[in-house]
């Protein structure tokens, strides 16, 4: 069976800096791929090009073994890829629960919709979904836009840092309501983490960027003793 997700050699280049550089990779179904490396190692590069916000100066991006490369992002999510942002992309004029609520107006009744979207916030630990996206921490922010996706029912997600601003407790609850929707809803992920601990214990499998390469590859307790890995964070 063809990879839900698979990247061949793509590459992508800002002016002289190589922010991809020939990355390969496949996202299995119901797999969780981390994705870590440090600070402008190419990890939401490499998003917003699986996810057709950017196209790549080189290489082939497959979503279910349709060549999608420079489609854009319509035609990626039409094949059920759905994304979170760094920087949370909700509507400011709509309430946390009403952004997330939104991909089911088509099928529900308001009330119907707001129900499964209040339902799903609460399991994510969002504390007040009446709330304007503006107006709660950038973590709730982050938490609604993940459930946003989660709410469409998609074959993958693409996670684009979920854990920072949290604390370790409040991870631990976004990890393990996150792996559970997962259990349920039979979704796999590309989850991107600068922040290592919570990912490195969801991940079924971790790659490891530096300056746009893949540097490493394997499950995550292989991956967090390797030296490269190493060095790259903590230059030891
Ligand atoms: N839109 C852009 N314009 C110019 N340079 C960019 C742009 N997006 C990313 N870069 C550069 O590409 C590299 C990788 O960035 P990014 O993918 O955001 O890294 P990460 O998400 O791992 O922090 C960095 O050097 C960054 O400055
Ligand atoms: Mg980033």
């Amino acid at each position: 069976m063809s990879a839900l997700i698979r990247c061949d050699g793509v590459s992508r280049r800002f002016g002289s800096t190589w922010a991809l550089r020939e990355v390969s990779l496949e996202l299995r179904e119901g797999e969780v791929l981390g994705v870590i490396g440090p600070n402008g190692s190419g990890k939401s590069t490499l998003l917003n090009v699986v996810s057709g916000f950017l196209r790549p100066d080189g290489g082939r991006v497959l979503v279910g073994g349709v060549d999608v490369t420079g489609k854009g992002p319509e035609a990626v999510a039409r094949l059920g890829v759905r994304r979170t942002f760094q920087v949370p992309r909700l509507i400011e004029d709509l309430s946390l629960l009403d952004n997330v609520a939104l991909p089911l107006l088509e099928e529900f009744e308001p009330d119907e919709a707001r129900r499964v979207a209040e339902e799903l916030l609460e399991r994510l630990g969002v504390s007040r979904p009446g709330e304007r996206p503006s107006r709660v921490p950038m973590a709730d922010r982050r938490r609604a836009e993940l459930a946003r996706a989660v709410i469409a029912r998609p074959k993958a997600i693409l996670i684009d840092e979920y854990l920072s601003g949290l604390t370790e407790r409040e991870a631990a609850i976004a990890v393990d309501a996150l792996l559970e929707l997962k259990r349920e809803l039979g979704f796999a992920a590309i989850w991107v983490e600068h922040v290592i601990s919570g990912l490195m214990r969801a991940a079924d499998r971790v790659l490891v960027l530096h300056e746009g390469s893949l540097l490493a590859e394997g499950r995550p307790e292989e991956v967090a003793v390797r030296r490269e890995v190493l060095e790259v964070y903590f230059g030891t």
